[in-house]
């Protein structure tokens, strides 16, 4: 029998509740079919306190010798370094870093049952490709601050960042159905080349990636504009792809019109690696009541058996992710697995009940 062992970083706030959520879903799904570890490993702002650390380096340790991560949630407000960050984010920034998890992808669906403050309800399901280890985010613990009067930070774009996040957002178009709105197959570039060298750079590197695609309709987006179209067209897009910031930033603009950032799921993947973590934080002001919404999380969870199952030839693990994706769909079609950020009733034990009952 396949066995797998997952690296599990509780991290901080709802990140223990989320995770032990996925945990039982997948438990419940695979049921004794495969031998599934699940190795938890300390990391988060909490830690930082306790210990000096926000990621020890026995965890970065295995974490890489493990055959994937599941990241419950990571900071806590008012947790600093001297330098006024936050110490928390180090623990997911620094696994990015470290095991290269270049590519964040980001599905925006909007399912049935779930409301969307949007007019009309329309028909939302794009992907965002957040590269997600260079771009502005690649300055963390590099700033300058100068004599108290000046502070910089620098945005790193290489060739090499873009031709790579670039080429994973075609491929990810290419198994898609296309935009909901015409159904093309279609990948926005979003940056801000009106004004800035670097993104120029980008978009120039990204359109000779695309011309490896020539069935892909190549669109641009600046990224000011693009948060006014996800609010207003968002059903014109299919696959967008974004530096580190931007990607960061539209991630949740693109949540909100889904239900919130409870329903926001994410995929961190690299060569040899790959992390699966909700897009939210820790969201300290609701831990431990159990009513924390952990469907991002439990879709996070899914994406990783489907990145486990076609890494490893393991048919079972890519059956049981879409099992788990129509569990969820049900039970938010259906209301019972609908949580209080959703308008509905259930708790978080409720909510994956209702997804189990349905496997
Ligand atoms: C995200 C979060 C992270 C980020 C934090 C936890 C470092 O906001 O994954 O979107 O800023 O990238
Ligand atoms: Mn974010």
């Amino acid at each position: 029998m396949n066995s797998y062992k997952i690296a599990v970083v509780d991290g901080d706030g709802i990140g223990p509740e989320v995770c032990a959520a996925t945990i039982k879903v997948i438990d419940e799904v695979i049921k004794g079919a495969r031998s599934i570890e699940w190795d938890h490993v300390a990391g988060g702002a909490q830690n930082y306190l306790d210990t000096g650390v926000a990621l020890p380096d026995e965890t970065v340790e295995r974490c890489r010798s493990a055959d994937a991560i599941l990241l419950g949630a990571a900071g806590l407000p008012g947790v600093l370094y001297p330098d006024g960050t936050e110490a928390g984010q180090d623990t997911t920034l620094q696994l990015r870093f470290e095991l290269d998890l270049y590519a964040n992808l980001r599905p925006i669906k909007l399912y049935e049952g779930v409301k969307t403050p949007l007019e009309g309800r329309p028909n939302i399901n794009y992907v965002i490709v957040r590269e997600n280890s260079e771009g502005l985010y690649a300055s963390r613990g590099g700033g300058n601050v100068l004599r108290g009067e000046t502070a910089s930070d620098t945005m790193l774009i290489t060739r090499k960042g873009v031709e790579r996040i670039v080429r994973q957002a075609a491929e990810l178009s290419l198994q898609r159905n296309g935009a909901p709105l015409d159904g093309k197959k279609r990948v926005t570039i979003c940056d801000k080349s009106n004004v800035l060298r670097s993104f120029a750079f980008f978009r120039s590197v990204a359109d000779e990636v695309l011309a490896d695609y020539p069935e892909i309709e190549v669109d641009y987006a600046l990224v000011d504009a693009l948060s006014m179209y996800l609010v207003t067209r968002p059903s014109y897009y299919d696959v967008i792809v974004a530096e580190n910031m931007f990607g960061d930033i539209i991630s949740d603009l693109g949540a909100a019109t889904i239900g919130g950032l409870g329903m926001a799921d994410s995929s961190e993947i690299g060569e040899s690696h790959a992390l699966f973590q909700a897009s939210h934080g820790s969201a300290p002001d609701i831990a431990g009541k159990g009513v924390a919404n952990p469907i991002a999380t439990i879709l996070s969870g899914a994406s990783m058996l489907e990145w486990l199952g076609g890494r490893s030839d393991d048919s079972l693990l890519t059956e049981s992710a879409f099992a788990i994706r129509s569990a969820v769909e049900a039970a938010l079609a259906e209301g019972d697995g609908l949580t209080k950020d959703l308008g509905g009733q259930a708790g978080t034990q409720d909510c994956v009940d209702a997804i189990v009952r349905r496997l």
